[in-house]
């Protein structure tokens, strides 16, 4: 075995083929044949003298040396995009993109500690989408984006996800419903009350539900809507009880248009989590985001 023969270039060749597991899309991201993606590799597993990877029927399946390889290769990599990172620093001169994509819910914090980024990051493109739970979900399986903020985290298979701040979703209702003034009220009572709730395809609406469904509990659908201003709107007007997330109702809460329910069991406490896709390495601006949310967790519910 001469590691020592080994060049960058295979590496990154390597890199990407693990990545996709697939030689082709590998040629693609690199513009590169899928032939010289083969011999780089073939020279590669010569150097080191284990075969990287093998084909079990149509699927690409690493070997073992062939992971240990593909852990190597991200160490390194990342490494050199630190380097090349912290020497554009030296020059003041950071630049390069950053795609995010949040959840409704987390347009109360996420703009803002954009805001904070971008002016620590001038030189950084940022794109935002903002969208709800399952729009968030295809966008993750399609790799759109760089990092994604949601309510809960999505399946293990296909991303990385790290809780940072807590989420506690409340129920609120206009102040003078039947219900307003009690306390401690039994989640049973709240069977065949009037409720508004965010659409489906939504977090809230999946906590919502779950919520129901653990006490038996059937609402009465009066509306559902597509965004948090308008069901705080319509549930100010008089219109019934609803479920959200106790970020988007603070500003109504201290103005006194809503109140909060005293639901036995509420608030209940979720946690708001950073994702990426498995197999995408976070890139340096992403790493600077990521530590920024990390930074700013404890203040993120004081609106
Ligand atoms: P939502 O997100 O805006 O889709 O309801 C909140 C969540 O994911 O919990």
């Amino acid at each position: 075995m001469s590691i020592r023969r080994i060049t960058l270039h295979q590496l990154r060749v390597f890199d990407a083929l693990a990545r996709h597991r697939s030689v082709s899309r590998a040629a693609a991201e690199l513009h590169l044949t899928s032939s010289a993606v083969s011999i780089q590799c073939r020279k590669l597993a010569d150097s080191l003298g284990h075969p990287l990877y093998e084909m079990a029927g149509k699927e690409l399946q690493l070997t073992s040396a062939g992971k240990v390889l593909s852990r190597s290769c991200q160490d390194v990599l990342d490494r050199l995009e630190q380097t090349a990172l912290e020497l554009d620093d030296l020059h003041g001169l950071v630049h390069g993109s950053l795609r995010l994509a949040i959840v409704t819910t987390a347009k109360y914090f996420g703009p803002r500690l954009l805001g904070v980024f971008s002016r620590e990051h001038p030189n950084v493109e940022v794109t935002l989408f903002v969208g709800n739970r399952e729009q968030l979900l295809e966008r993750l399986a399609a790799n759109r984006d760089d990092l994604y903020i949601l309510g809960r985290p999505p399946e293990r298979s296909r991303a990385a996800a790290e809780p940072f701040a807590e989420n506690r979703l409340i129920m609120v209702t206009y102040p003078d419903h039947p219900l307003a003034s009690e306390t401690d009220i039994a989640p049973e009572r709240l069977d065949g009350l009037s409720f508004i709730l965010r659409e489906e395809g939504s977090g809230t609406r999946l906590v919502a539900e779950s919520f129901f469904d653990e006490y038996g509990i059937i609402p009465r659908m009066r509306m559902e809507l597509g965004s948090n201003e308008a069901v705080k709107q319509s549930i100010a007007s008089g219109l019934g009880v609803t479920l959200l997330s106790e970020m988007t109702v603070q500003a109504e809460l201290a103005a006194g248009t809503l109140v909060r329910l005293d639901v036995r069991g509420f608030p209940l406490s979720r946690q708001w989590f950073i994702a990426h896709p498995r197999g995408r390495r976070l890139n340096p601006i992403a790493t600077a985001f990521r530590q920024l949310l990390f930074d700013s967790a404890t203040n993120l519910n004081r609106g």
